[in-house]
């Protein structure tokens, strides 16, 4: 029998999966890794270390299952998008990889518009320029560090970097390459018109997958520092959103997921490209042919509540080693004991800036409507409740752009949560579901390489076969009245504060600059 492995190179660390070919789990393995902040809104890692993490996570699942390497049919990649990754000639990497939250580059974001035009850009590569996007990033090397610049030979995505160690090919696939800003998202290949507008060399890109194709093999070096057989097929492999739709069968419209990892993703199939006329939504690649997706992003979701449980979550993480649960289970308990509506505490989640809707790296996170009589409990409902708030700013948007959206499909380590799944209902007011296999992206990434090897006939087969709905919560009719009052004012906060926030981004950068 056959499995298929699936690798998602996260932001706190990579998660290595092996499945079986009716997509049931056979072994799971993970690590973690640093995040490193050199300065306020700076986020960076060292690519050696996702390496060195998924190294270890292969050679622990080929332990722990017991299996032959060989019995490996095909890999599937998946990651977080938009990182950069230099590499010289010689395939070393040029400096730490400049990560997607990393909020450096406005002023390249800034230039780009006028250099080029806001609707130039979103014509040639389906969206407007963000700081998060790969090409501000590289834009923002060639500025501040020409020394690095001039030795570029290659420029990589996360996982693409993995396929590199892993194959030796340098290669991408058209949903995370959509995050670029380099792709022509319409066509599916690298926007010939956006590198010469940017004076980028197009000798630096990858080449460009359909997400279920193979790639490359595991080569023999590899295959030494791994465990892993050599030739094991490589398949695309997706950015973690695109790979974790597919994980979740999130392949057809009608129905969308809502996604809380580190950050929080709204996620929505179409049948052809849909783009928001303001840019708030992203417009890319699907994982599968001939498909496309539109997301909104809140960068702090699941991200939120880690800060919180690292700030002032001590007590929780020692009651939780000494019962031996997770610290998060213990968040939830808390959570389950605030009213409906953490009695007027609103939270916004922009701890790092913020994609969907505002488009504003310097917005800032805030609690509003403290009194006396909150507790601990009252804020960590508060700060679920954010979250949701602010997917449900992008299921607004979707349904402005006409997309049906029946229902949807929770994902990602905060979904693991059932009172923050109920919130999502209530909040939604929709029938929140999950699936079976909540490995999302390494799922999606896994069944990815069963279609490039041939096991199943299409993307779309293969969610049929393997992706099974496991709970379903419907909203509760008492909650959704007072969720959508405090929805109102949530929705003028940032408005509201929006003046404070730049303000402050200020003075905390004038004191870095001493
Ligand atoms: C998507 C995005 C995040 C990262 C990290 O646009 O920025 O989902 O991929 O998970």
């Amino acid at each position: 029998m056959g499995f298929l492995l699936g690798i998602d190179v996260g932001t706190s660390g990579v998660k290595t999966c092996l499945f079986r070919m009716d997509g049931s789990l056979q072994a799971a393995a993970s690590a973690d890794y640093p995040l490193l902040q050199p300065k306020p809104g700076w986020a960076e890692q060292h690519p050696e270390d996702w390496w060195r993490a998924v190294k270890h996570t292969i050679q622990d699942i080929i332990r722990k299952a017991g299996i032959r390497p060989a019995d490996i049919a095909g890999i599937g990649l998946s990651g977080q998008m938009h990182g950069l990754v230099l590499l010289d000639r010689s395939g070393n990497v040029l400096r730490p990889a400049i990560i997607w939250c990393d909020q450096r580059t406005q002023a390249e974001v800034e230039w780009m518009e006028e250099k080029i035009g806001r609707d130039a850009i979103i014509r040639m590569t389906a969206n407007p320029p963000l700081p998060n996007f790969t090409a501000t990033k590289l834009l923002w090397v060639r500025e501040h560090e020409p020394q690095v610049y001039e030795n570029i030979a290659k420029v990589l995505l996360p996982k693409d970097y993995i396929r590199y160690k892993l194959t030796g090919e340098w290669a991408t696939e058209v949903s995370d390459a959509s995050g670029t800003l380099l792709l022509d998202v319409a066509h599916r290949q690298w926007s010939r018109d956006m590198l010469r507008h940017l004076d980028i060399r197009p000798e630096w890109l990858p080449a460009v997958y359909e997400s279920h194709e193979i790639s490359g093999r595991v080569s023999a070096g590899a295959a030494q520092e791994t465990g892993l057989a050599q030739g094991t097929p490589v398949a695309g492999g997706g950015g973690d959103q695109a790979a974790g739709a597919v994980g979740n069968g999130i392949v057809r419209t009608g129905i969308v997921s809502g996604t809380i990892g580190t950050s929080g993703v709204v996620f929505a199939c179409t049948d052809k490209i849909v783009t928001d006329p303001k840019g708030r939504l992203h417009s890319f690649c699907h994982a599968v042919p001939g498909k496309w997706h539109v997301m909104g992003v809140t960068q702090a979701a699941g991200g939120s509540l880690q800060w919180f449980r690292n700030q002032f979550g001590d007590v929780e993480r020692s009651a939780a080693s000494f019962l031996q649960k997770d610290p998060y289970e213990l968040f939830s308990e808390e959570a389950e004991h605030a009213p409906v509506g953490s009695e007027g505490l609103l939270f916004l989640p922009y701890l790092m800036g913020e994609r969907t809707p505002h488009l504003d790296p310097f917005a800032k996170g805030a609690f509003v409507g403290i009194t006396a009589r909150h507790a601990k409990n009252h804020f960590i409902r508060a700060v679920m409740e954010g979250v949701a708030y602010s997917l449900l700013d992008s299921i607004e948007l979707m349904k402005a752009l006409d997309m049906d959206i029946s229902h949807v499909r929770a994902s990602g380590g905060g979904a693991r949560s059932r009172v923050w799944r109920q919130i999502m209902a209530d909040i939604f007011n929709r029938e929140v579901d999950t699936v079976e296999a909540n490995e999302g992206p390494a799922f999606g990434a896994a069944l990815l390489a069963g279609v490039g090897i041939g096991v199943y006939g299409s993307v779309e087969e293969a969610c049929e076969a393997a992706v099974r709905t496991a709970d379903r919560l419907l909203p509760v009719a008492a909650h959704v009245p007072v969720y959508q009052k405090y929805y109102a004012v949530y929705r003028r906060l940032y408005g509201d504060l929006r003046e404070s926030m730049h303000l402050l981004h200020k003075l905390v950068e004038e004191g870095e600059q001493g």
